[in-house]
């Protein structure tokens, strides 16, 4: 199913979907829409972000369903982005489903982030952020806390698992809007193709 009014930024560490979500805050208007990120920031997400810094020992099994339970909240919680986008709000997330799928399958296999993610409704747009490991290991490096994903074999893999799973939801024919997106170029130049793209959204008309 897809949920209206709702808008993904996937792409493996350091791709820039960050940027891009906060560059959108200054062109949309602000009492229309929602910016929010998973991990999120409910007590379920503060828990992952222990995890992913390596505080917390748990097995991919577990994280995996972590990762699915944060979610689950995001979505359908009070205030959450199921309510927001069926009230006539625009909803940007820097991840979703996407993530899991690509980056809980690197450590547990793809059955279970598949079992566990397939319910969740897809969003209307997807920017696939693409962008070579090699790349984005150099933009990682320069920041000052690193997490237990950021490695370069990791990021290698993950990268290849986000090509796969993107390439499966364009043969699937869902009617999600996939969007891949060069996130070497300027951030400027991306923000423009964004915003263009964003354009078509009747949500956006008039
Ligand atoms: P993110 O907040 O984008 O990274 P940063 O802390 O650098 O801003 O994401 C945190 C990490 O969580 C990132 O390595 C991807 C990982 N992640 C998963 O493994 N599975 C998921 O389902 C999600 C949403 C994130």
């Amino acid at each position: 199913m897809i949920l209206k009014n709702f808008i993904v930024l996937e792409g493996i560490d350091g791709a820039g979907t960050s940027t891009q979500l906060n560059l959108l805050k200054n062109r949309l208007s602000p009492e229309k829409t929602v910016y929010t990120a998973e991990p999120t920031t409910l007590s379920t997400g503060r828990f992952l972000r222990s995890v992913l810094r390596g505080d917390e020992k748990l097995t991919p099994e577990t994280t995996a369903f972590l990762f699915a339970a944060d979610r689950q909240e995001h979505v359908y919680g009070t205030g959450g982005i199921v309510e927001s986008c069926t009230s006539g709000k625009l909803v940007i997330s820097d991840r979703y489903v996407f993530s899991s799928l690509a980056y809980q399958s690197i450590t547990c296999g793809e059955e279970l982030p598949r079992k566990l993610n397939q319910d969740f409704p897809l969003p209307e747009y997807l920017f696939f952020f693409r962008i070579t490991p090699q790349a984005s290991l150099k933009r990682i490096e320069k920041r000052d806390v690193t997490e237990i994903y950021e490695k370069k074999d990791f990021l290698e893999a993950t990268a290849r698992q986000y090509e796969k799973i993107i390439s499966y939801y364009e043969t699937l024919q869902t009617g999600m809007h996939i969007i891949r997106l060069d996130a070497t170029e300027s951030i400027e130049k991306l923000s423009e193709k964004i915003w263009t793209v964003l354009q078509e959204m009747p949500i956006l008309q008039g």
